[in-house]
């Protein structure tokens, strides 16, 4: 008795093994083979039958021919399951201020841009160089910030550098040593408190029309001791800056290191020709806005054109483009839908056709074809042009303002909440996560070089 289920698994296991062999290598007879096919062959087809046959209306259509029962069946099968599908996802109640309803609205995986075939606009460098820090590097440099941000002076910084462009300047002016660190914008002084942090001996030169002392005797401001202020009555602009003589009464001989912080609001079409006119090559523009939104013409807006992969727009109304833009100004506050971001005349470029200045106090309408060749001679100074990615994935940082779909991927990705917690980052006010608008540096260098 015992010795018989041992010969069958035997006999069994040989099969298996004879089933892998080629028929010329099977050194059994080629009868057996054929019996061992044909009895598989005939068993998978009852398998079949009988499954077909469990199905519904199979067993009782019996004038049907199996295959076709079996179709029917799948296919009723399918239905059933997408109407379940359906109705969850419909009772599934989505509110815009559910920060996960708010990622899974499309039906996508939170991680996905489903911005279409829009995605992010980028300039293009002339030499197709990129820095020289990686996604390691800016998680690293994130755990060393964290606890630096803790001790700012100016704890609710309200229109000025929230916690994204703050750690972004602190990293790129950390990372390239910079011999001296000009800032354009200082507001109450929070970014020059950022510089400082970055490199504590390098001087500082901040342009900006208020001294941030002026800000003490209402409350929180930072003055630097190691900074020289163009402020007050002795500001100037940077365009009007003589950089001979200021370069030459702070020692700098080379020009090519010294980091520039733009944070003014000014034309950045215009500050790339000033700094480019005065020699420097290192900028940094904080806000760097999306087509359609801000107060000035920003680079991210100048290299938004049709022939950039994830650029140009079209206004449309019944496009693709409006009809996405429509759902996902209902959840993001900075997004725009295409009335918003078309002006007279289909104009999508800057802002409705608009090349904003100064806090917007100057706006001047420019065609398409002048938009295009400003973006061609941006890209013919580009050496380098990277964009600060979020901090996190608004999952984690409740921020409701900037579209992620138009933004490139965070550091912590959504998801990671464990990193994000452990890194201490739940600690601080959501309101600081607030502010990101695409932060960018820049290399440049003169066209044709
Ligand atoms: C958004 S705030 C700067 C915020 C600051 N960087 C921070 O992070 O807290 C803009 C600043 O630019 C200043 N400003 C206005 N026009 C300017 C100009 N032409 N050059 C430099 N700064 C200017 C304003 O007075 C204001 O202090």
């Amino acid at each position: 008795m015992s010795a018989s289920p041992r010969k069958k698994q035997t006999k069994m296991l040989e099969r298996a093994l004879s089933a892998r062999r080629s028929a010329s290598h099977s050194d059994e007879g080629d009868e057996e083979e054929d019996v061992d096919e044909s009895k598989t062959r005939k068993s998978s087809l009852s398998l079949l039958t009988r499954l077909s046959n469990h199905f519904f209306f199979c067993h009782r259509l019996n004038y049907l021919p199996w295959p076709l029962c079996l179709t029917l069946s799948l296919l009723f099968l399918f239905l059933i399951f997408s109407l379940f599908i359906h109705s969850h996802r419909a009772l599934v109640s989505v509110s815009p201020f559910d920060y996960h309803s708010r990622l899974n609205i499309f039906g996508h995986e939170p991680l996905e841009s489903d911005f279409g075939s829009l995605g992010v606009p980028w300039c293009r460098s002339k030499h197709g160089q990129t820095v020289p820090w990686t996604d390691k590097d800016l998680l690293k440099g994130l755990e060393e910030f964290i606890p630096i941000y803790e001790t700012r002076p100016i704890k609710n910084n309200m229109y000025g550098m929230g916690f994204d462009h703050s750690f972004g300047l602190w990293f790129i002016a950390r990372w390239l040593k910079p011999d001296l660190m000009i800032e354009s914008g200082a507001f109450k002084g929070h970014s020059t408190w950022v510089l400082r942090q970055a490199n504590p001996e390098t001087r500082i030169l901040s342009l900006t029309p208020r001294h941030p002392e002026k800000y003490l005797k209402k409350g929180p401001a930072y003055v630097d001791g190691n900074c020289t202020y163009f402020a007050g009555k002795e500001f100037v602009d940077f365009g009007s800056v003589d950089w001979k003589r200021v370069m030459k009464n702070h020692g700098i001989t080379d020009r090519s290191q010294v980091l520039i912080f733009f944070d003014d609001h000014q034309n950045e079409l215009k500050r790339l020709k000033q700094a480019l006119k005065a020699g420097f090559r290192h900028l940094v523009f904080e806000d760097n806005y999306d087509t359609g939104t801000g107060d000035h013409y920003s680079l991210r807006q100048i290299c938004d054109q049709f022939y950039i992969r994830g650029g140009g727009h079209c206004c449309f109304k019944d496009s693709d483009e409006a009809r996405m833009r429509a759902k996902r100004r209902k959840f993001w506050d900075k997004a725009v839908d295409v009335h918003e971001l078309c002006g007279p005349g289909d104009a999508w470029w800057g802002v409705r056709g608009y090349m904003r200045d100064n806090f917007n106090h100057s706006n001047e309408p420019i065609t398409y074809e002048q938009h295009f060749r400003n973006s061609r001679f941006v890209e013919s100074v580009l050496e380098v042009y990277w964009e600060l990615p979020p901090v996190a994935g608004p999952s984690l940082t409740h921020q409701t303002r900037y579209d992620p779909a138009r933004a490139v991927p965070p550091i912590i990705e959504d998801g990671r909440f464990g990193l994000f917690k452990r890194l201490n980052l739940t600690r601080f006010d959501r309101s600081v996560f607030n502010g990101y608008t695409q932060m960018v540096y820049v290399q440049i260098s003169e066209p044709g070089s």
